[in-house]
């Protein structure tokens, strides 16, 4: 592919490390429902170094930023919008910088923007070893909940556990309520963030608390759920639809506020990504068949020149 041109508002970035999500290998098959026209770049996440700008960006030759846009960011430059980008927390390395937006802001838009989580309340997340999942985990137990965290992989308990310490880490695989209920004292769960879909949803339709919320985030199990909506009516629970990106282009002033709030949180060490594995960009084929396969407890990282 050529190299980007720079458009108005945008911001140009020597990617140092670029994270695979879901959405890109949706987007390798046209199964995304955003659909660019082949040939492009994929890659919606990034970290690197500030190349050009224009003075109004806010930005300047050498900052270290993370960001990103619908794709372009498995490359060496990336052009992107200047409103996407926050400077990389002193704390953190590229890589690190790379595994944060897109997971964490997809965290923090479902707990705290729609879901108002408060201390002490229940959270239960299904997909738990995946990139959001993982991150919902770690903001969740970093905001004072309670966190169950939710594998259809047996193997991948310990490492879940080991990463981001939930209260209880439990196999969703057929009757899972019965465990949830234990685990609460009854009580179930006041939050349901659900990226999985499928079976999964099902069963997590039975696991919300009475007032809670159940969040649908995404169908990484390849199956959209129905509801018969007699069911949220007698449970008094709610169906809450997450598409954080959106929600940041709609809400421009909320978004500048979650990045605001998620760069705090990781300058202050109080939350960080869990990296699976880091790859040089040419080996990107391995980062794709083990988030296929559903190997990954954690981020695939790109370097474009590791
Ligand atoms: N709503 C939003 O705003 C938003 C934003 C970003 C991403 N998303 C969505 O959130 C989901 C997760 O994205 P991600 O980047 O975190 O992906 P990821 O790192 O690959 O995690 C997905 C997780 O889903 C679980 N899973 C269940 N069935 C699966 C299957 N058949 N194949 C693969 N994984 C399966 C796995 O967890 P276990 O093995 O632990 O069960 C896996 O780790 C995607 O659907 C994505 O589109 C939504």
């Amino acid at each position: 592919m050529a190299v980007p041109q720079r458009e108005a508002g945008e911001v140009m970035v020597r990617v140092r490390a670029a994270s695979l999500n879901f959405p890109d290998l949706l987007m390798t098959r046209g199964a995304y429902q955003f659909k660019p026209e082949p040939p492009f770049t994929a890659g919606m996440e990034l970290a690197g170094e500030v190349v050009e700008a224009d003075e109004t960006s806010g930005f300047a030759v050498g900052d270290r930023v993370m960001g990103g846009a619908k794709t372009g960011a498995f490359a060496a430059l990336a052009s992107v919008p200047a409103s996407t980008l926050t400077p990389i927390p002193e704390a953190f390395d590229f890589i690190q910088g790379a595994a944060m937006g897109a997971a964490y802001s997809t965290a923090y838009t479902g707990l705290v923007e729609l879901c108002d989580l408060k201390p002490g309340q229940w959270v239960l997340v299904q997909g738990a070893s995946g990139g959001v999942g993982l991150a919902v985990c770690d903001l969740a137990r970093t905001l004072g909940a309670n966190v169950i965290a939710a594998t259809g992989v047996a193997t991948k308990i310990e490492a879940i556990d080991k990463a981001v310490q939930p209260d209880a880490v439990i196999l969703a695989k057929g009757r899972f309520r019965e465990r949830v209920a234990e685990l609460t004292g009854g009580r179930l769960c006041d939050i349901v963030l659900d990226p999985v879909g499928g079976d999964v949803f099902d069963e997590s339709t039975r696991c919300v608390a009475f007032g809670g919320k159940l969040v649908v985030a995404g169908f990484t199990s390849g199956r959209i759920a129905e509801i018969a909506t007699n069911i949220p009516l007698i449970k008094g629970f709610s169906i809450v639809g997450l598409r954080a990106g959106e929600y940041a282009r709609r809400f421009p002033e909320r978004g500048d506020a979650i990045r605001k709030a998620i760069a705090d949180l990781a300058e202050a060490k109080r939350i960080s990504p869990t990296i699976d594995r880091v790859l040089p960009l040419s080996q990107w084929r391995e980062g794709y068949e083990a988030m296929r396969n559903r190997e990954l407890v954690g981020k695939v990282i790109f370097q474009p020149n590791g």
